[in-house]
């Protein structure tokens, strides 16, 4: 019997884009049997069009993500451009019905409605991938920790400026190490938002809106960032076996704190184990303790991973799936 499909519209085919059309390829077979439904890739909307697009032979490509977003022809919405004016898009999406599985963490971090969504886990809308890439954090507050009372969250959660620091203490000077992490595909179309704090105060936003059930936005994260500046900071802090990482962290006591900034870490300090691309989230619940999250936290392979695992579970909430029966 033919399987049912599912049609997938993309938005946005750069570093992680592509990677995730590439994935999606490659694991058609696997995940149709996963899911009992076939994903398809109908269309991709990007800025220029007109560009070669190697991987993407037979599909789609325009340059509207607004119409693509409004197409009812399009059962899943995967965003992956990082254009601001992907809040409208992915709440278009949900509002008729599709899901909405996106790696954009500023638009999300910053629109109320998105936010408030994802603190009421609502099942159409999905971003793993806009935090970390790959380490499941996202899910782990959003249902493993669900019934849990959240005291803090800590993170390195970006990547690029933890491959700048790193490079740093082997030597490198800041310019260089920032080329070297935007050749990679690590940083952000504008660098200056993973230099400013901002990208990190984005991630942080959305583990706080998870973690406490509220929207909380990037602008409500009081955020440094680094500059050529840190470079002295780094290398002393090294001589005395410390390392300087851009930490993000929000607690709870009477109110909630939410900070984004360097920070000279004791070398016993699981933040400190962040090195390249690797982030590391320690959150501390009421009942589980401490728990520890570490990997790369950015690259496309890396976040296809993220994608891939929202687009099954935002499709067995769209193809309403449910196991077979046990014997008793
Ligand atoms: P990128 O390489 O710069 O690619 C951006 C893609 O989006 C390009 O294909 C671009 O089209 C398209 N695009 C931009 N504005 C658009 C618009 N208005 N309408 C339609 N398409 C548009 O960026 P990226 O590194 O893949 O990052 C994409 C998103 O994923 C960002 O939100 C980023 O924060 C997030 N993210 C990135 C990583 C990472 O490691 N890079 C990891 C996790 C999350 P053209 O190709 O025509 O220019
Ligand atoms: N620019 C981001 C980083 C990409 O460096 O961490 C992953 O979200």
């Amino acid at each position: 019997m033919a399987l049912p499909v599912l049609r997938v519209g993309l938005i946005g085919n750069g570093t992680v884009g592509s990677a995730f059309a590439t994935a999606l390829d490659a694991n058609q077979e696997r995940l149709a049997q996963r899911l009992g439904a076939r994903l398809r890739l109908t269309q991709v909307a990007v800025r220029h069009p007109d560009r070669h697009r190697g991987t993407l032979a037979g599909v789609r490509i325009h340059d509207d993500a607004e119409s693509l977003a409004n197409d009812a022809s399009v059962d899943l919405v995967v965003e992956a451009s990082g254009s601001p004016d992907a809040a409208t898009w992915l709440r278009r999406a949900i509002a008729r019905g599709a899901a909405a599985v996106s790696a954009n963490k500023q638009a999300i971090a910053g629109d109320r409605v998105l936010l408030q969504a994802l603190a009421d886990r609502h099942p159409l809308l999905h971003c793993e991938a806009a935090v970390a890439a790959a380490l499941p954090i996202v899910r782990a507050l959003r249902d493993s920790l669900d019934g849990e009372e959240i005291h803090n969250v800590r993170g390195v959660l970006n990547g690029t400026t933890t491959y700048i620091l790193t490079q740093i203490e082997r030597g490198a000077r800041f310019r260089d190490a920032l080329l070297l992490a935007q050749e990679h595909g690590y940083a952000e179309a504008d660098a200056e938002a993973d230099l400013s704090g901002r990208d990190a105060a984005a991630k942080l936003a959305i583990l706080a809106t998870l973690a406490w059930r509220r929207p909380i936005t990037v602008h409500d994260v009081d955020t440094k960032g680094i500059n050529g500046n840190i470079v002295d900071v780094v290398r002393v802090a090294r001589e005395h076996g410390s390392r300087v990482r851009l930490v993000a962290e929000a607690w709870a006591d009477d109110t909630l704190h939410l900070r984004v900034e360097p920070k000279i870490l004791h070398p016993h300090d699981v933040l400190a184990r962040a090195e390249n691309v690797v982030n590391v989230v320690e959150v501390h619940s009421a009942l589980a303790g401490p728990l520890v999250w570490y990997g790369a936290g950015a690259g496309g392979a890396r976040t296809a991973s993220a994608l891939l695992g929202d687009l099954l579970v935002a499709s067995r909430a769209l193809v309403g799936a449910t196991a077979g029966s046990i014997a008793a």
